[in-house]
């Protein structure tokens, strides 16, 4: 890919995860962006960057001319990481950048922002406060970057990950996730398969995540209850289950505050 000016970092490398997830390795050309865990930042191509050939077709563009398509992606590397900043990324085959994205290779050039933002962080967060972090698919990319960071570093707290995948194959960090969980005691990582049926045995958590956070074994899976006063909980991903999921638990008294005296629900939807 010739370099294009506005490009300003470069792809140092692409760890396949399963068919239409990856994540991506970008070093920028400057010194890294500070962020907090948790916080967002945007990646770009110029829409003239090859795009997948099996992805589905575009419209034509309504304007001429070559313009630069940027979208927000959490980060999921820890703050302290200098050598690049990770993604953790799912191909949208309808869309205008995700399948430009998984067109390039090591060496590539790419936009980076040059700053980081959002509020979906552990900074409010009282340290003696349990977590139950839940995902959807690449939702789980600011906990990679929280648990990498600090996370775990306050004494009493425990953090619970509940992760919903189509298939178990589609279950990005699983290893690291699998590795925490064995090596810490107050971490639990509780991956949720919704098509077990299109593969082999699966002996954990079935269905959709949703229902699980009305499951009265929860709070037993997870080693703590789930109740605002005692347990923060971030929900990410797909906006229906970032709905969803938030209206089980504001039944259960959970709030999401304001900005400046948050409650116990973070929200952060992908769309
Ligand atoms: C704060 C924030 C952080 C984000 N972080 C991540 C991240 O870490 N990893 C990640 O993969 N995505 C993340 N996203 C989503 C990302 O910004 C893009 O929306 C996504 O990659 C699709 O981009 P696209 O240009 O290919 O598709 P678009 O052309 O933007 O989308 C086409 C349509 O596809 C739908 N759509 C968008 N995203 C998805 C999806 N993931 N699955 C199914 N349908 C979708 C929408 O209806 C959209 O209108 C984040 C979004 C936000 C707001
Ligand atoms: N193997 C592949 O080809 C592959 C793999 C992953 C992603 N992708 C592509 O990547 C894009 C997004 O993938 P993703 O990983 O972000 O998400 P995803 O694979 O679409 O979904 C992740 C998990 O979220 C669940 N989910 C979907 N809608 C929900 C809702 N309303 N409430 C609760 N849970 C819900 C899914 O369950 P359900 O199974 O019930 O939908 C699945 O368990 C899609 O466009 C997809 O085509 C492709």
């Amino acid at each position: 890919m010739s370099s294009t000016p506005t490009y300003n970092a470069t792809l140092q490398e692409r760890i396949h995860v399963a068919p239409g997830l990856a994540i991506f390795r970008i070093l920028p050309d400057e010194s890294p962006i500070p962020f907090t865990p948790g916080q967002f930042t945007i990646l770009g191509l110029m829409r003239s960057s090859p795009r997948l050939p099996e992805a589905e077709e575009e419209e034509p563009p309504t304007r001429p001319g070559d313009r630069l398509i940027r979208r927000p992606y959490s980060i999921s590397s820890a703050s302290q990481q200098q050598e690049y900043l990770e993604f953790y990324i799912s191909l949208v085959n309808s869309g205008e950048l995700t399948p430009r994205l998984f067109m390039l290779q090591p060496g590539d050039r790419i936009f980076l922002g040059t700053k980081a933002a959002g509020l979906f962080t552990l900074e409010q967060v009282d340290p003696a406060c349990n977590i139950l972090m839940v995902a959807t698919g690449t939702g789980l990319a600011p906990y990679m970057s929280m648990l990498r960071t600090h996370a775990l570093s306050h004494d009493q707290r425990q953090i619970t990950i509940l992760q919903g995948a189509r298939h178990s194959w589609d279950l990005g960090y699983r290893a690291e996730l699998a590795a925490l969980a064995r090596q810490n005691n107050r971490f639990r990582y509780l991956p949720v398969v919704s098509r077990s049926d299109e593969e082999p045995p699966w002996g954990g958590l079935t269905g959709r995540l949703t229902p699980w956070l009305n499951n009265p074994s929860l709070p037993q899976l997870c080693g703590f209850p789930l109740e605002p006063d005692l347990t923060h909980v971030f929900l990410c991903g797909h906006p229906e289950m970032v709905t969803d999921a938030s209206q089980i638990l504001t039944d259960k008294g959970y709030t999401t505050g304001t900005r400046s005296a948050p409650g116990s629900l973070h929200l952060e939807k992908y769309w």
